[in-house]
């Protein structure tokens, strides 16, 4: 018999309807999961994806929010406790990029891309450490134990770390992430809740896609991945899963890099 590890445990996956938001809602899933999928305009994509969690004997349900609207993010986590009674698990997804040379870019670029990947993920992981906090503890399986009573893992990016020339927006809303999240993960923690963030490199999904399905795009891309292959969002959301599962129990506050090395500055290896 298989160990189910996130067995009757509710986790919200913002964004899952589509990359590496449904990657993640799919594992947690097929591994016990009650799953929240929240999805903002593509309400087919949602359904699908929650078809795919009921279809493979899961347990899951679709919210429409938009991370940036304080009301949206409200009312996806009443719905959640609504329907499973309690959350265990945030994995604060969504995100987009809207790119253009800093000279051109406008305000509205700008403030979406904020809004979204940053705004978005403070006001998805303030919710989800209120209800932690105010939920019964008795019912919580880790409630006589020394193991987190609830965990977040945010999306950033590599380019929390690597400048982006072309992407400003994008690479100014991670960094953001970055300490943001180290920043609540030390004010949370002694409430015994575990904040952490994972930063993928090139994952094949529509955010790249231009990159990817071009092939000379798609051989430079190569030239900065050190392990020669781009990630699957299946890398990602199995990463994520450790994050959220009790077997990291003492990482608290930290991004773990999965990006097949490009954070290795790749350009010295013959070089420099
Ligand atoms: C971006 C992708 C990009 C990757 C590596 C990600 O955060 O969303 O578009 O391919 O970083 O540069």
């Amino acid at each position: 018999m298989i160990e189910l590890k996130f067995k009757d445990q509710v986790v919200i996956v913002t964004g899952s309807s589509s990359g590496i938001g449904k990657a993640c809602a799919l594992h947690f899933g097929s591994n016990g999961a009650h799953v929240v999928v929240n999805y903002s305009s593509n309400e087919e994509a949602g359904r699908e994806v929650v078809e795919e969690i009921r279809s493979n004997g899961g347990s899951a349900i679709l919210v429409r929010a938009d991370v940036s609207e304080e009301e949206d993010v409200k009312a996806l986590f009443a719905e959640a406790v609504n329907q499973f009674g309690r959350v265990d698990v945030l994995v604060s997804n969504a995100g987009l990029q809207q790119d253009a040379p800093f000279l051109e870019m406008t305000l509205a670029q700008w403030q979406k891309v904020i809004d979204i990947n940053l705004t978005g993920q403070f006001l998805a992981c303030r919710e989800a450490a209120k209800q932690f906090i105010a939920q019964d503890q008795s019912v919580n399986r880790n409630a006589h134990s020394e193991l987190a009573i609830g965990k977040i893992v945010l999306m950033s990016s590599v380019h929390d770390v690597i400048p982006w020339a072309g992407h400003v927006n994008y690479a100014a809303s991670k960094g953001g992430v970055m300490m943001f999240m180290k920043s609540i993960s030390q004010e949370l923690a002694p409430y015994k809740i575990r904040v952490n963030s994972v930063s993928p490199g090139a994952i094949k999904t529509p955010i790249n896609k231009e990159v990817w399905s071009d092939p000379d795009k798609y051989k430079s891309l190569l030239q900065l991945i050190p392990y020669k292959r781009i990630g699957t969002a299946q890398d990602v959301a199995k990463a994520v899963a450790w994050l959220a599962s009790d077997d990291s129990d003492y990482v608290n506050g930290e991004t773990l890099y999965i990006d097949g090395g490009m954070t290795l500055y790749p350009e010295f290896a013959d070089n420099g």
